[in-house]
């Protein structure tokens, strides 16, 4: 099945830039947030980003008015009916998604596609749910999405083959390079990188180094192109958090399980850059 039309559930930060991508290669993309208030602010994020792209000459205005041409966006389930393809990418919460997915299953025409961006849930308790199993699989994409190449695309034991390959020619169609996952929690790249990410805490919990000498030594020993606590921040806390709860459930192995620093820090509303402040100051937002 080609994929000509795309609808998004959720545009926060992941949401925000898969819309991007889709409505800058040429697909009628519609997002759909929860309230107006969310809408708006995500919508902005999406226009704020074009802008940049056109100021840095990577995007001529022609383009940047096509894009914008391609980008609805709406409160309502209703609105991604004739949808070829739903991305969800809202809040890493198993209930809050089969929520999602169970209010637009009966909408969508019956070849239509589901995916969902979840980063660390596996897919199949998703897929389940729905009444085309053998049409859901996992798109994951990266932050930042629209400079992030890669795309993880996750099959399920119910995945068709012509479902799979239908989301591998999407995922080129938006300019990404897709590998090919088992839905395992944290597929590919979270399985080796929530480790090390909480790894990094860990250390600087036992005082190994501070929290810029650590992220100076992976940035300028390995040439990673953030050290381990300016990638935390960029992610969230509150993310991390989340995905690795949800592994450390999956797996039982001590390499997933959460920091306390990392709880506390979530406690305490340190949630990173979209906070103003995490392992690092960023000032008032
Ligand atoms: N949107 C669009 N473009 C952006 C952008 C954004 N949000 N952020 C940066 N860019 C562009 C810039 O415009 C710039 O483009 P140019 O070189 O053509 O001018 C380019 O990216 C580089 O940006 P900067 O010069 O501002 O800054 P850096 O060189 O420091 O690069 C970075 C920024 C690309 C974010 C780089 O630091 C990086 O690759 N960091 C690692 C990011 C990463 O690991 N992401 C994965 C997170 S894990 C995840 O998402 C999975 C989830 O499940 C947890």
């Amino acid at each position: 099945m080609e994929i000509k039309s795309v609808g998004v559930l959720g545009c926060g930060l992941m949401g925000s830039g898969i819309a991007e991508v889709c409505a800058r290669a040429g697909l009628k993309t519609v997002v759909r947030e929860v309230d107006q208030g969310f809408l708006d602010k995500g919508l902005a994020k999406i226009h704020g980003s074009l802008g940049k792209a056109l100021e840095k000459g990577k995007l001529s205005v022609e383009a940047r008015d096509k894009t914008a041409a391609n980008l609805s966006g709406t409160t309502r389930f209703e609105d991604l009916a004739g949808c070829d393809l739903v991305i969800e990418a809202i809040v890493e919460n198993l209930e809050e998604k089969r929520r999602s997915f169970g209010a637009l299953d009966g909408l969508l025409r019956p070849e239509a596609m589901l995916a969902s961006n979840t980063s660390s849930l596996t897919l199949t308790q998703l897929a389940a749910g729905t009444s085309r199993p053998d049409r859901f699989v996992g798109l994951h994409f990266f932050n930042p999405v629209p400079v992030m190449k890669l795309v993880e695309v996750v099959r399920t034991i119910l995945t068709s083959e012509e479902a799979f390959d239908s989301a591998m020619r999407f995922a080129r169609a938006v300019g990404k390079e897709p590998i090919a996952c088992k839905d395992n929690s944290g597929f590919v790249v979270n399985r080796l990188l929530v480790p090390y990410l909480l790894d990094a805490i860990r250390a600087l919990e036992e005082g190994v180094g501070s929290v810029e000498d650590i992220d100076k030594g992976m940035q300028l020993g390995c040439g990673y192109p953030m050290g381990p606590f300016t990638l935390l921040d960029f992610v969230g806390l509150d993310t991390t958090y989340f995905i690795a709860n949800i592994m450390f459930d999956e797996y039982r192995e001590k390499r997933f399980a959460p920091p306390a620093l990392l709880k506390q820090m979530v406690q305490a509303g340190r949630l990173g850059r979209k906070s103003g402040r995490g392992f690092y100051d960023y000032g008032k937002k």
